[in-house]
């Protein structure tokens, strides 16, 4: 029986490329063989739009599930692509958060809820919003590990040591073996000093892995949720599309050595914010 890697997309950063991830990763993935559950865990529903869900017509959701209303095969949706499904978010998940905040192992519903699906899937992603919420600490519980993108511009390495302590209290204080997939250098340009800069420097201080694919700023990507397609439907020869195929590979290429990368924890990771 299967038995999926369940990896958490997070940046507690709104705008770094989680969702244009999520989705396209997930794509990816689907094609290269693997059976793919995405499930969008953000209340504004990006992730679902993306894929032609609307959350505003969403009526059973992630929502649902999480506190057992609805059978988890009453919310999964197929998407356009073979082995690729959706559980998508409607706006009411922000209530979610209200509803939880008096329940005993508040932090453990969304990975509870998918107890029920891992075992019929290879991958399932989650796709986070752009808070260190009661959410996201879901999010990252219901994960075995976690993906993190990092826009290559200024600022984007501030908040990076507050999301990796938030890491290791989910480790220690929930007891959550959580690990780092790696962090994923998005909107890149490496015509650009300061992009690469920032990807220099990511590489030189990050105290995990940096993924080798960098994703690349892309037009196909940026219009590809318009037509509510991941991009491998909509301009699969693009820059963009490569990159996420690659990132697919790279991504699977772990399933060999998973298992055997060390966490170090948040402490040792120093003055990293200020580095560049
Ligand atoms: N590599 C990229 N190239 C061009 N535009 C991108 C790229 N990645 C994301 N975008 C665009 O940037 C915006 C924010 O991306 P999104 O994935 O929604 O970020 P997040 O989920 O972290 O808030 C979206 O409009 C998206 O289409
Ligand atoms: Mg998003």
């Amino acid at each position: 029986m299967a038995m999926a890697r369940v990896i958490a997309v997070c940046n507690q950063k709104g705008g770094v490329g989680k969702t244009t991830t999520a989705v396209n990763l997930g794509a990816y993935l689907a094609a290269a063989g693997k059976k793919t559950l995405l499930v969008d865990f953000d209340p504004q529903g990006n992730a679902s739009s993306a894929l032609g869900h609307s959350p505003l017509h969403t009526t059973t959701s992630v929502y649902h599930g999480v506190l057992g209303h609805a059978e988890p095969k009453a919310i999964i949706r197929p998407s356009q692509l073979y082995n690729f499904h959706l559980i998508p978010a409607a706006p009411h998940l922000a209530g979610l958060l209200i509803e939880l905040v008096n329940e005993k192992d508040r932090e453990h519903f969304l990975r509870r809820f998918l107890h029920y699906v891992r075992h019929d899937y290879d991958y399932v992603l989650i796709d986070l919003p752009p808070s260190l919420s009661l959410l996201t600490v879901n999010g990252l519980v219901a994960g075995d590990e976690v993906l993190i993108p990092v826009q290559a511009e200024y600022y984007s390495l501030e908040g990076i040591g507050q999301l990796l302590e938030t890491v290791d209290l989910v480790k220690r204080n929930l007891h959550h073996p959580l690990t780092i997939a790696g962090a994923l250098l998005t909107m890149y340009d490496k015509r650009e000093h300061l992009s690469r800069e920032v990807g220099k420097n990511i590489r030189r201080h990050f105290p995990y892995q940096v993924f080798d694919t960098e994703i690349p700023r892309s037009v196909a990507l940026a219009e590809a949720p318009s037509f509510s397609k991941p991009v491998l439907l909509h301009r699969p020869d693009s820059n963009g599309a490569l990159a996420y195929r690659r990132l697919a590979d790279e991504i699977i290429a772990q399933e060999r050595t998973r298992g055997a990368r060390e966490i170090v924890g948040a402490k040792n990771f120093g003055n990293f914010n200020v580095a560049i």
